[in-house]
């Protein structure tokens, strides 16, 4: 067993290893698979390995890629075995499992094509019973599987084994949850577009496999993660089934792993000192806030019995009493609070005014400050921090908004056609141009959905253009501070979901034209189709490039990051809480409101039909109750973030 960081904890039933980023883990996978290759290459044996899709594996993929090109790796002797595969779609599909495993696997190495099997979506109705038994008989007839790969699902899934999959469930037609469904929108272009059914190995089928490897990563995986590797075995969360398993492992970077018990509750695991923790400020922080709502008391009512009931003595001896330990936690919460979330005017500051907090950097006290809001969709700036965005410029700093895609996936054709329609009733448009308008008009106004070409992609883009333009106006930003990155890697066809150096030298052009002092990004990595991830990496490189060019600005900025339709930080994650008066929630959803396109109709709203808006004022006020709850001031709605220098950003292992 290859796998270097390999531990367990008495709360996970299966056994864990857990790397700090992806990258690292995916590598010692694949040097396990490369090693039982040449294993059996040298005993003359083939080996039969189980295979998924997803943007998981891909980093896995293209070490094994690598492995060949470069270390002479060859998969002469070996079968694959893939999942699953959506139902119906013909395979030669762009979104098609199996040439999604063509790009990123078969078509780079040896292996025989006629050894990579994949469940068929073009086969009938009639015979996928027949089909999938095929299926079955010929894993058998290969020896069965040696090495499955898997990932998870957010619903936990395995395969696309839903919850309900029965644990004696083999290859099968199923229905797609619809959560599995809008995670898989974006790529189809939406939900009317997007399988609702698959071809799936079932869990007796993955179970049969040797040996099992789960692989997870990034924080919109921990909770199911945690679900499956520390709750019970039920079909509800099929994951939890490789429990059952004797050689299964899973696999986590540490993003994936933060809601484990031992991350997340580490005192409910044993002392901190036997851990190599310690009871700091953070740690205090965390286990007070824990606390307190499990006794559903305001941080400074908690007692001394309060802290030995719940298995904190350890904390207890630490601080001395509840009294002391409370007081910590209360001001560090407290300290997170701000009116002012780019520092006050020195000019304006009287003697016994609050103290400028949270703002650390050297230039904590520069006013006014330059101020980058990077929103990865045109309606993200606004839906996660329009009230705090309001604030900076009404507060007098220089506030420049960043827009990373152009977000054109998300616009109905019929919200375009009513647009277009619009400007043809008009009568602005030049003659010599109304001809292809009443074409456009007259063929997004029939009844079915036109192919998207990119004429169809540009318009579309424009079209949230002049939204975020409109909504930034609510906000008091003019367009000559507004940057619209397009960044190429969004335009990719099919979609691959990976970034590149042009992406990269995009954002760092802007971050050296504008050398921010504080720089606002979406660390809500919870979106549905990883752009928000995505961008966050593109902002990471170019910072890393800019760090390793000593430009000045650096050193003096500070870093952001917000969370928002998708996701809020937990409270002991909050280093800047930003109250909003009823006024500025109004104000925010006014400017919500501007993205016309987004309302109702929006493609990816899935299950929950909260609309933008509701979502970001249920999101604020639900935070503010949190903060009363502990005893804090009662505010109407705080949006909160999450502080980084950027250094210490670079070198965490959280994104
Ligand atoms: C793919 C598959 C699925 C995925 C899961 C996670 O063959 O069977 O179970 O592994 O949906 O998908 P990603 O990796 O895209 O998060």
């Amino acid at each position: 067993m290859s796998l270097a960081i390999l531990e367990r904890c008495h709360h996970e039933h299966v056994p864990v290893a857990v790397y700090p980023r992806s990258l690292e883990a995916a590598r010692a996978v694949a040097g396990e698979i490369a090693a039982l290759i040449r294993a059996r290459q040298a005993e003359k044996r083939g080996v039969v390995l189980g295979l998924a899709t997803g943007s998981t594996p891909i980093s896995l993929y293209a070490e094994l890629v690598r492995l060949h090109r470069e270390e002479k790796l060859s998969f002469a002797n070996v079968t694959t075995f893939n999942l699953d595969e959506y139902h119906p779609l013909p395979p030669e599909h762009a979104q098609s499992y199996r040439r999604f495993m063509r790009r990123h696997l078969f078509d780079h190495v040896d292996l025989d094509p006629a050894r990579c099997h994949l469940p068929s979506g073009a086969v009938g109705k009639a015979e996928v019973d027949a089909h999938c038994a095929a299926y079955e008989a010929m894993i058998a007839a290969a020896g069965g599987i040696d090495f499955q790969i898997l990932g998870i699902g957010r619903t936990g899934h395995i395969g696309f084994n839903e919850p309900g999959s029965a644990r004696h469930s083999l290859t099968r037609l199923v229905t797609l949850d619809p959560l599995t469904r809008r995670d898989a929108a974006g790529d189809f272009g939406g939900d009317a577009a997007t399988p609702r059914h698959a071809l799936t190995m079932g869990v007796r089928s993955i179970l049969n496999a040797r040996r099992v490897v789960l692989l997870a990563w990034g924080q919109h995986k921990a909770d199911i993660v945690r679900a499956a590797l520390e709750g019970e075995v039920s079909p509800r969360v099929t994951a939890s089934f490789l429990q059952e398993h004797p050689h299964a492992l899973y696999v986590l970077d540490a993003a994936a792993a933060g809601s484990l018990t031992r991350y997340r509750t580490p005192w409910l695991v044993g002392p901190l000192a036997e851990q190599g923790l310690a009871w700091d400020e953070r740690m205090t922080r965390r286990a007070i806030l824990w606390l307190s709502q499990l006794r559903q008391k305001a941080i400074l009512k908690l007692t001394d019995d309060d802290y030995n009931e719940a298995g904190l003595q350890d904390l207890l001896r630490a601080h001395g009493s509840a009294y002391e330990a409370n007081l910590i936690g209360f001001y560090q919460m407290q300290h997170t609070i701000t009116g002012w979330p780019g520092g006050r005017d020195p000019k304006r500051t009287k003697p016994g005014d609050a103290p400028v907090r949270p703002l650390r950097a050297p230039s904590a006290t520069v006013f006014p400050k330059r101020v980058l809001v990077l929103s990865p969709h045109p309606d993200d700036d606004v839906i996660s921090m329009g009230g705090t965005l309001c604030r900076l410029v009404d507060q007098g700093h220089e506030v420049h908004i960043a827009y990373e895609v152009s977000g054109a996936g998300a616009v109905s054709d019929d919200a375009l056609w009513h647009l277009l329609a619009f400007v043809r009733d008009s009568g602005l448009v030049a003659a010599d141009r109304s001809g292809r308008l009443d074409a456009l008009c007259a063929g997004l106004g029939g009844h079915t959905t036109l192919p998207a070409s990119p004429e169809l992609t540009q318009w579309k883009a424009l079209i949230r253009r002049h939204e975020a333009v409109a909504a930034a106006r609510v906000c008091g930003v003019g367009e000559n501070r507004l940057h619209f990155l397009d960044l190429p890697f969004y335009n990719a066809e099919p979609r691959s979901r990976r970034y590149g150096p042009e992406d990269v030298s995009l954002m760092g052009a802007l971050l050296a034209q504008l050398q921010p002092h504080l720089v606002y990004a979406a660390g809500d990595l919870d979106d549905p189709h990883g752009t928000h991830r995505l961008c966050l990496h593109v902002l990471r490189d170019a910072l890393a490039h800019a760090q390793q060019a000593k430009a000045q600005w650096l050193a003096e900025a500070e870093l952001w990051l917000y969370r928002g339709a998708w996701a809020e930080w937990p409270l002991d994650e909050i280093d800047l809480a930003v109250p909003l008066s009823p006024q500025e929630v109004l104000r925010r959803r006014r400017a919500i409101f501007r993205h016309e396109t987004q309302k109702d109709q929006a493609l990816f709203l899935g299950e929950d039909r909260r609309e933008f808006w509701q979502r970001t004022e249920d999101r604020s006020r639900r935070l503010a109750q949190a903060y009363n709850a502990l005893g804090l001031a009662e505010y109407e709605a705080i949006e909160a973030f999450k502080g980084y220098a950027p250094g210490d950003f670079l070198r965490s292992a959280a994104f």
